[in-house]
């Protein structure tokens, strides 16, 4: 099955993220009986955890359609002119990767998220003119990664802003039996259990693994997936007990093996890596942190004892006589 038709399209089967839910359903609710669009929502949260699919699950309560851009493909004022010209009202216009707006581009955001006013320059030198126009009512849904990328007068025209979490274990293992469902895979609880405990929190790697887990599953065993055959299958893929994948095994090692477990600065680990720091930074981090096997301090990155004992080490880093 294709992405799309295992995303969830109301609230109702958003699965996790309870508080996000909770207040998006009384927002939702309010707005729609006011008859009025939803205020500007902004969204932040590591990758893969629902960004897009909660903007396609407020365009489908609020019955409008969703328009979809990203920050990088805005390079001129005109362009995002020209989708919100062509709004329907009510109309959600989704901006992933929101902090990668062009200063132009923003600046015409703002007066359009306020009051609903196109204001843009056309024409050049002596012959350019600014025009007012009106644009329908609309909602605005951002997303990014950290919302402190954002340039606080953009930050401060959203009316509502929502910080998605990484799941635990349990939610994302119904996200992944809801998925085997969808999908046809015929797939035991310890199955899904296996797949979500080695997903980084994250339903798009979930989602993911579970295509692979199926893979083996036809392969190698008679098509169900057991909790044997997804825990053969993970570690197949290197993905270890803890759902650590290869760059999180990286990172924690660059960082035992050639900073003496930090602090080190996050450019110097980009490098050790060969890594982009935005990676790092976005995608590889924030569940070691949360996960608490490393930590931000003002003087850099430093792993936790728990970034040791994962690889068998003490704390000064030789091998432990338990491993
Ligand atoms: N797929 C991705 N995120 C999901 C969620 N929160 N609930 C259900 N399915 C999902």
């Amino acid at each position: 099955a294709i992405d799309r038709a295992i995303r969830p399209k109301s609230l109702a089967d958003y699965i996790g993220q309870s508080a996000v839910k909770e207040q998006m359903d009384i927002f939702l609710s309010a707005a729609k009986g006011r008859g009025e669009p939803l205020d500007h929502t902004l969204i932040f949260g590591p990758p893969g955890l629902g960004k897009t699919t909660l903007a396609s699950i407020i365009a489908n309560e609020m019955g409008v359609s969703l328009k979809t851009t990203s920050g990088p493909v805005l390079d001129k004022a005109g362009d995002i002119a020209a989708l919100m010209t062509n709004l329907e009202p009510g109309d959600v216009l989704f901006i992933d990767e929101i902090h990668r707006l062009s200063p132009f581009v923003e600046e015409v955001l703002y007066p359009a998220m306020e009051d609903y006013q196109l204001d843009i320059m056309i024409g050049e030198g002596p012959a350019a003119r600014s025009i007012k126009l009106d644009l329908p009512p609309f909602t605005l849904v951002g997303a990014t990664t950290r919302a402190g990328l954002l340039t606080s007068p953009l930050r401060d025209r959203f009316g509502i802003v929502q910080r998605l979490e990484f799941y635990n274990v349990a939610d994302l293992a119904t996200i992944v039996a809801r998925s085997a469902k969808i999908m046809g895979v015929d797939m035991e609880e310890g199955g899904a259990v296996e797949v979500a405990r080695r997903s980084r929190g994250t339903p798009r790697i979930a989602n993911r693994l579970l295509r692979r887990v199926r893979d083996f599953a036809e392969v190698k065993g008679d098509g169900i997936v057991t909790q044997t055959i997804a825990d053969r299958a993970l570690d197949m893929l290197n993905v270890d007990v803890q759902g650590f994948d290869h760059l999180d095994r990286r990172l924690l090692l660059a960082m035992i093996e050639k900073f003496d477990g930090g602090p080190v600065g996050v450019e110097s680990l980009a490098a050790a890596i060969s890594e982009e720091r935005g990676t790092i930074e976005d995608v590889i981090e924030p569940y070691l942190i949360q996960q608490g096997y490393m930590m931000r301090t003002p003087r850099g990155r430093m792993v936790t004892r728990n970034a040791y004992l994962h690889f068998g080490l003490d704390v000064k880093g030789a091998l432990s006589p338990q491993s």
